[in-house]
């Protein structure tokens, strides 16, 4: 797909067809994301992936809303992140005012290399940051050297929703010359 194409026809997908994404697929898609820049290449982010009755699980454990968002929806992809890996020298130290945001800013980068690749592929998603954290955390097993950041559902989409407004470039940047 060419990028710009890419770039501005992804959206939010909120209603998907009942029609099943493969392992491979998803392996792709991680696989994607794993191409993203992190911070000295300290590629922060792991990933649980949710299918079949997992898929179910996980869905009972975002709130009513999101669960409506992600009905037929096959995949879900919780997002974490090892905390403390990006921003910080060999030392431990912090480098930067931002201490652990770097992380955080390196699983978003991550996360939309995921969604665009998904495009590409013919899926929808949806990055959800509403969710029963402790729920997925017990359901997983995922320990305290890890935070989740989202879940992003994966599926056909059954639904192509206009764009949303964005605020103009003359809002978004200051130029000095
Ligand atoms: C970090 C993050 C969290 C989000 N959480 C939710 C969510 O919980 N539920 C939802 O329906 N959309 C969620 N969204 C989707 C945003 O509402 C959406 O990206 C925004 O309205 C712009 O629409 P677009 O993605 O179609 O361009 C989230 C997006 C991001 C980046």
């Amino acid at each position: 797909m060419e990028l710009n194409k890419a770039i501005f026809d992804r959206r939010s997908i909120r209603k998907y067809k009942d029609q099943p994404v493969s392992e491979e697929q998803i392996k792709e898609l991680l696989w994607a994301a794993s191409q993203a820049p992190s911070w000295t290449n300290s590629q922060p982010s792991r990933y649980f992936v949710a299918m079949g009755e997992a898929r179910d699980a996980v869905a009972d454990m975002l709130p009513e809303f999101n669960k409506n968002n992600v009905i037929n929806a096959p995949v879900l992809i919780v997002s974490c992140v090892k905390k403390g890996t990006s921003g910080y020298g060999k030392d431990g130290v912090a480098r930067s005012h931002l201490g652990d945001g770097f992380t955080y800013f390196d699983n978003g980068i991550a996360v939309q290399t995921l969604c665009l690749k998904a495009l590409d592929m013919g899926f929808g998603t949806l990055i959800m940051g509403i969710y029963n954290e402790p729920a997925i955390r017990e359901y997983f097993e995922i320990d305290d050297s890890l935070e989740i950041v989202c879940v992003i559902s994966v599926g056909y989409p059954d639904i192509d929703p206009p764009a949303r407004p964005r605020l103009s470039v003359d809002q978004l940047a200051v130029f000095k010359k």
